[in-house]
């Protein structure tokens, strides 16, 4: 027989279940309220500043990779994305990405690629770093969850990271809003457990409106 104070523990536990299920706590997607399917799990959490996203990450020392795991809330119409910038910090421009989007199936893909720009053509591959294994990507209860292991560039554990989230249009990317969330969703992060952060506060990314039909960069 369980006390009382277990009781309302797992009493919480389930409601907090619940809610994850149902897709109502989308919107809160943090450090506290995470799980992961079977034989993922990552040993910090950052409940990021902006655009309701958090990363989770495991660094290995021994051969200077990161395992990584990018949540981030998203309608079955829009499209999320996490990468590093090896050449500059403070801006989509110079990072090499990882964009989750899913068809009218629910089919989740994960396209790795490079910014070269503003408008980058989101072609695929030439990222300015190595991953192992290929990155994967799932859409459950409002969030994309985007999976994947960096060799992190210059095995510096110190990196410039970014993240993003915007509109499918007939299943394509589209230009991500420009509104504060979206020019402040950048940190220079250090992988090494109980390392240093700092987001940015306003951050140069302030494009004119032409670019505004291509994804931001
Ligand atoms: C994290 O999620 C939990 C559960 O949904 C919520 O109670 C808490 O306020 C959230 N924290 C932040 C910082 O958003
Ligand atoms: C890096 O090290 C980790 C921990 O030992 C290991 O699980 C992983 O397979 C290694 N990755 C590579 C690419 O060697
Ligand atoms: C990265 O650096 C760590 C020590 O900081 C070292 O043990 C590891 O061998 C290095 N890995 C590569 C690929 O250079
Ligand atoms: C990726 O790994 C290959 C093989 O180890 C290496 O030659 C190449 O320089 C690496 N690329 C980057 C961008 O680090
Ligand atoms: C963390 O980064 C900030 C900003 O760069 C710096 O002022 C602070 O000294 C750093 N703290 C540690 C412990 O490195
Ligand atoms: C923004 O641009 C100004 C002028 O080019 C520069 O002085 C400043 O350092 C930049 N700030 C950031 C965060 O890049």
């Amino acid at each position: 027989m369980a006390r009382s104070g277990h009781s309302s523990s797992a009493w919480l536990l389930l409601a907090a279940a619940v809610l994850f299920a149902t897709g109502a706590a989308a919107q809160t997607t943090n450090c506290s309220s995470a799980s992961f399917p079977a034989g993922r799990s990552f040993h910090s959490c950052i409940s990021l500043p902006v655009l309701g996203a958090s990363i989770y990450y495991t660094y290995h020392a021994e051969n200077g990779t990161a395992d990584v795991a990018f949540r981030g809330p998203s309608g079955t119409n829009g499209w999320v994305a996490w990468g590093i910038n090896t050449e500059q910090a403070n801006s989509m421009s110079g990072s090499s990405v990882f964009i989750a989007t899913q068809n009218g199936n629910g089919v989740v893909t994960v396209l790795p690629t490079f910014l070269e720009s503003t408008a980058p053509s989101l072609t695929p591959g030439n990222l300015r770093f190595n991953v192992s294994g290929a990155p994967a990507a799932e859409y459950s209860a409002g969030a994309y969850t985007i999976y994947v292991t960096v060799a992190l560039p210059g095995n510096s554990t110190v990196q410039n990271t970014v993240w993003q989230a915007g509109p499918l249009v007939n299943g394509q990317i589209s230009p991500h809003p420009m509104s504060a969330p979206n020019l402040q969703s950048t940190m220079r992060l250090d992988f090494l457990p109980g390392g240093n952060r700092t987001t940015a506060g306003a951050p140069n990314s302030t494009l004119p409106r032409r670019n505004l039909r291509e994804f931001q960069g």
